[in-house]
């Protein structure tokens, strides 16, 4: 939580100010109504990872509910740096929120109020993350969310509930589960290797978020020649797998070494998802 010591510069509505300062009036529609959209940047060594389709995810689910983008990339990416540099934030995470604006408490509103605009940074280690020495323990749990998950909406509520039943179980994550299959987590996209070394994965519909980190690692695995299958799988079968994990923009790739108690291959993070890890610092490291 934030404190007096938190010294932060956060962005709201045009400026730059103080986290203690900073003030959204309560009839905001993201307030009332969760009527807005989200994205989440990772930052490492300074420099803004997979921003470009971070910003294009943030464009499409803004018009998939008809929300006027404010900025176009460069303005956003602007602001990202100015952020970044306010904040001499080196390793970490840059929240955007975009909500439908200010209006009296109606459901509906008229289509051209100013959307609001927040965004401020969140320090956070991840390239020495220890849980991914460790690996990730996780529960799973019906997906209780609405049908149209392909848009980051801030209306987080199932996945708050998942994650508090993960705090409260110890483990890091909850897998969400459909007709049998598993969605994806409450914050990553899920994934097993099978025996037969293929790395499987959901394919993109309504029924998860296009994760970014998850088209990255897809790309990575596909260049070092691994075979991806893209088919929703149940829990058994990633019980019997050899390997599994998880992704997303803070937790990169993180090995899943238990699901419900159970071992996950020997239960130790596996092979293959370290060295997916290990490309992917490599691909940062490569980045100018
Ligand atoms: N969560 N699936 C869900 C439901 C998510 O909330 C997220 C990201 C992902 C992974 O997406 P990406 O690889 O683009 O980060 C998948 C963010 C980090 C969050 O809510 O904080």
């Amino acid at each position: 939580m934030s404190s007096a010591a938190d010294n932060r510069i956060v962005y709201v509505q045009g400026r730059f100010c103080p986290l203690g300062a900073a003030k959204i009036p309560i009839m905001d529609r993201g307030f009332l109504f969760g009527d807005g959209i989200y994205e989440v940047t990772a930052v490492l060594d300074g420099k803004l990872i997979d921003n470009e389709p971070h910003l294009a995810r943030l464009d499409r689910s803004l018009r998939e509910i008809g929300i006027r983008n404010p900025l176009d990339i460069a303005g956003w990416t602007k602001l990202q740096h100015e952020l970044m540099t306010r904040n001499a934030l080196r390793e970490g995470l840059i929240y955007i929120e975009v909500t439908r604006g200010v209006w009296e408490r109606e459901f509906t509103c008229p289509p051209d109020i100013e959307p609001t605009v927040v965004m401020f940074t969140q320090a956070k280690p991840f390239r020495d993350n220890p849980l991914a020495k460790t690996g990730a323990a996780v529960i799973t749990l019906p997906d209780l969310r609405w049908a149209r998950r392909d848009i980051k909406s801030v209306a987080l509520l199932a996945q708050v509930l998942a994650k508090q039943a993960a705090k409260a179980a110890g483990v890091a994550e909850t897998w969400m589960v459909e007709d049998g299959l598993v969605t994806e987590g409450a914050s990553s996209t899920a994934f097993i290797i099978t025996k037969d070394r293929k790395i499987v994965t959901r394919p993109l519909s309504t029924a998860v978020l296009p994760g970014i980190t998850r088209q990255t690692v897809m790309r990575l695995a596909g260049e070092r020649g691994l075979q991806l299958e893209e088919r929703a799988f149940s829990v058994a079968e990633a019980l019997a797998a050899e390997e599994a994990f998880f992704t997303s923009a803070s937790t990169v790739a993180m090995p899943v070494v238990t699901v419900d108690g159970q071992p996950v291959g020997n239960g130790k993070p596996g092979p293959l998802v370290q060295e997916l890890r290990r490309l992917y610092f490599e691909a940062v490291d490569a980045m100018t």
